[in-house]
């Protein structure tokens, strides 16, 4: 392989930066031209792309979002849109792709290989850490860190009034981001969508505290739970604690948005090297994972189509500890 591309595509994370560095500077070694393409499939399809070389990827390591920008495509999802990606890569000798984003930019990778013949590997790049077969995806940790942060800090505020915060933390349909920072900011309770939320036992629970005279607390909720985002559920809440007065914070994007925390950085540049290797081998088809610190290589099919768990284990741990 002498020519390959790389891109960023859907949601950005924390660390996106320091993979596709690690990508340019693999292929660089091993005598591999790099192409990076901009705004994910978009800038795939209409050609956008720019020569990597080792220099152009000095000093992004610690920055946060992607210099490559993202898009999520509507038109890649197309077998007409994806024709038209793979003629612009076959037309400047391109023969791999290294494909850094979620499950839905996997399925992309995945029609694109299977229909037109491009190696492709995917690093996992999602805040939401929600891709079978990888602990962890880069930007997750950091998502983690910022969200426990911004949690502290509402601590502060919730114990001086008296108030029981509802906090909303992203995650799309998955429970990670909420239940690590739950047990990270020893919050009171954490509702995520993997387990159902039952309402009257959070409303007993808190019952109980509030007659101990324990008037503050924080709730995680995360955005995909079942019992409705943080507004929601803090609006049942409150109906049952006419005297207790209860706020609402949603974080956002602001989880999105930083630089990488260190465990990122080293994650991203471990899979974007071995991303560089794998197609180099003449691998196709999977992303790079890590399984118990080791890197694992796991088939596109089986990354997207299965959920990663919710260890049962650190649920029973919010549980004991709130
Ligand atoms: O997948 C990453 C993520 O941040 C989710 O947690 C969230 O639901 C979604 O993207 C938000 O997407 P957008 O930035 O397009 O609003």
């Amino acid at each position: 392989m002498k020519h390959i591309g790389v891109l960023t595509s859907g949601g950005d994370s924390p660390g996106m930066n320091a993979c596709v560095r690690a990508v340019v500077r693999t292929a660089t070694l091993n005598d591999i031209q790099v192409t990076g393409f901009y705004r994910g499939y978009e800038g795939l399809m209409e050609n956008d792309g720019v020569p990597l070389t080792r220099y152009d990827v000095r000093n992004i390591i610690h920055r946060g979002g992607t210099f490559l920008q993202t898009a999520r495509s509507q038109e890649f999802r197309t077998p007409e849109g994806r024709a038209k990606a793979a003629a612009n890569l076959r037309a400047q000798g391109i023969e791999g792709l290294v494909v850094i984003g979620g499950d839905g930019s996997f399925t992309g990778a995945k029609f694109l290989s299977e229909e037109h013949g491009i190696a492709v590997m995917g690093c996992p790049g999602t805040i939401d850490n929600d891709l079978f077969g990888t602990d962890y995806t880069i930007g997750y940790q950091t998502a983690v860190d910022t969200a426990v942060e911004a949690v502290d800090k509402i601590r502060d505020t919730a114990a001086s009034h008296n108030r029981l915060f509802f906090v909303e933390v992203m995650g799309r349909d998955a429970g990670f981001i909420a239940l690590r920072t739950g047990i990270a900011a020893g919050a009171e309770g954490v509702l995520i969508p993997e387990t159902p939320t039952d309402i009257n036992r959070l409303v007993g629970y808190l019952k109980t505290d509030f007659q101990k005279k324990r008037r503050s607390g924080i709730i995680i909720v995360a955005e995909g739970d079942d019992g409705g985002g943080a507004y929601d559920v803090a609006q049942k809440v409150q109906s049952e604690f006419p005297d207790w007065e209860t706020k609402v914070t949603v974080l956002g994007h602001t989880q999105r948005g930083g630089k990488p925390n260190a465990f990122d950085r080293i994650l991203a540049s471990r899979m974007g090297h071995a991303a560089v290797l794998a197609l180099r081998e003449g691998r196709t088809r999977e992303m790079v994972g890590v399984q118990g610190n080791q890197i694992a290589y796991v088939p596109l099919e089986q990354a997207i189509k299965h959920h990663a768990t919710i260890s049962p284990y650190l649920l029973e741990l919010v549980d004991a500890l709130s």
